[in-house]
């Protein structure tokens, strides 16, 4: 299963995406996280000790790694490169484990204005579509806005488009706008996760469940909010919520796309 999980800032990817890692890992999988947000955070949201977390180098920043596979230096506008670099042995070099799961810190993956597609970039983009094309790991990847920049290819590697969003009528605008986005690019499922749920909210959750394909509605839970606070993961620090994700998980693999 190759999971993505978007939606605008704060509304909880980051902590989806690192309690479904865990859960997952605790069922016997062999995940791979990736941190594919440049502001990165999951490493703690999976549990790592924020240290450790912190001494994490992005792949974007491994200078040696990038020209050895691509043949030129990273940020460089380089004429010739390796569109295709050899990534194979990245994930299991360098990932990091952490309570059963390995991460992976991608750091800034350029956008490449003006029709340049940079080195670093190449090395990203190929190493996320060998991770999302491997016949037996799971991946969830934790993605900062959109999969657009990482290329069509690799996009269409992911099975489902988790969008996370909180209740309210904007997050209907979100969930529209990457649906439409999602469906452009390649990817075959998008579903909800309406997170931070309050009691006055159980209608919006019901009618968004009408039109769209919604996984589940995850409540505001103060154990979530404490965890972050204490730099412990969710999983471990707060039981209600990692079981109503792991209720999802579950959803996720007995239903179906809604369209
Ligand atoms: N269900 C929840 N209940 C309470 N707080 C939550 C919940 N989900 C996320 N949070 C809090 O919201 C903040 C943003 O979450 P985060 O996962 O970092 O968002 P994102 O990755 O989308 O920017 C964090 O402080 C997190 O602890
Ligand atoms: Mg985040």
């Amino acid at each position: 299963m190759k999971l993505a999980v978007s939606g605008k800032g704060g509304v909880g990817k980051t902590t989806v995406a690192g309690t479904l890692a865990r859960i997952l890992a605790a069922r016997g999988m062999r995940v791979f996280a990736i941190d594919a947000d440049p502001d990165a955070n999951l490493a703690s949201a999976v549990g790592m000790a924020p240290e450790a977390a912190a001494a994490i180098t992005p792949i974007s920043d491994m200078t040696d790694l990038i020209k050895e596979r691509t043949g030129a230096e990273p940020g460089a506008v380089a004429p010739v490169y390796k569109m295709n670099p050899r990534v194979d042995d990245i994930p299991a070099r360098m990932s990091v484990p952490a309570h059963g799961v390995s991460l992976l810190k991608l750091g800034t993956v350029k956008k490449g204005g003006a029709g340049c597609i940079c080195p670093e970039s190449a090395l990203l983009r190929a190493l996320v579509s060998h991770l999302l094309l491997a016949e037996k790991e799971v991946v969830i990847v934790d993605m900062e806005a959109g999969l657009e920049h990482l290329g069509r290819a690799t996009a269409r590697g992911v099975d489902v488009m988790l969008v996370v969003v909180e209740p309210g009528r904007r997050s209907l605008q979100t969930a529209a706008a990457i649906s439409r986005l999602s469906a452009d690019i390649g990817i075959g499922r998008v579903a909800l996760v309406v997170n931070k749920v309050t009691g006055d909210d159980a209608g919006f959750c019901e009618e968004l469940a009408r039109e769209y394909d919604v996984l589940g509605c995850l409540p505001f839970d103060e154990d979530v909010r404490l965890a972050d606070l204490k730099e412990q993961a969710p999983y471990d620090a707060a039981p209600a919520y990692a079981a109503a994700v792991a209720r999802i998980l579950d959803r996720l693999e007995t239903s179906e796309s809604k369209d």
